[in-house]
């Protein structure tokens, strides 16, 4: 198992997905997850992300929500982050530094942990540089055929399955993986 390092927090992905493992169908791409996964995903996401505390997300992500969620930190990655000058929440940080450099400094305030909340091209950013240590995968009873992949890169790595529960009697399954 990938032990979390002593210099950087544990980066835990969590994600919502179809069973074709699409993160978002073709036609709601713009629009929040919450548009198609369950309401017990949404609680689990909810009580997860908050015992965690911060979240990493890519700014297109962002643009699905428009605000920081309450009781969590959002660290919100874009090459252009005075575009977002007008959010001005102490919650939210709008960054344009590496996955890297986003570590380390949440490492010097002392973060242990952090959720990375998406979309693909941030969840294969962290997996490419082998910086995930934990996966939730919520599998929602859907075929999407067409949409965002969880994973839009070509990368060959294995996890281990921790714990899978079902979620509700529609047949959504949370699945915890460690690398
Ligand atoms: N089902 C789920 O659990 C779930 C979770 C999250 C997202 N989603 C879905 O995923 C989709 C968005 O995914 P996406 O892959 O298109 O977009 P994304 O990962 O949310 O955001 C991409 C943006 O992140 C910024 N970025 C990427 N790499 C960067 C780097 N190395 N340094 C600085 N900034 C960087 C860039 O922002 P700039 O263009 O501003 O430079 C890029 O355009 C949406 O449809 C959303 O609903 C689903």
């Amino acid at each position: 198992m990938n032990k979390p390092d002593m210099d950087r927090p544990e980066v835990i992905l969590i994600a919502a997905m179809s069973i074709d493992g699409f993160i978002a169908p073709a036609d709601k791409e713009s629009l929040p997850s919450t548009t198609w996964t369950s309401k017990e995903d949404w609680h689990f996401f909810t009580k997860k992300s908050k015992e965690i505390g911060t979240m990493i997300m890519g700014s297109r992500t962002f643009e699905t929500i428009k605000k920081a969620l309450p009781e969590r930190r959002t660290v919100v990655m874009t090459s252009q982050p005075e575009r977002y000058a007008e959010f001005n929440d102490p919650n939210l940080l709008f960054t344009a530094e590496s996955p890297e450099e986003i570590l380390a400094n949440l490492d010097k305030e002392g973060v242990k942990q952090v959720a990375l909340c998406g979309g693909a091209s941030i969840y294969n950013l962290f997996l490419q540089k082998n910086l995930v240590n934990k996966m939730f995968l919520t599998v929602e009873p859907y075929v999407f055929g067409e949409g965002v992949k969880l994973f839009n890169e070509k990368i060959e790595k294995r996890f281990s399955l921790l714990q899978q529960t079902k979620l509700n009697d529609s047949g959504t399954i949370l699945l915890e993986y460690s690398t």
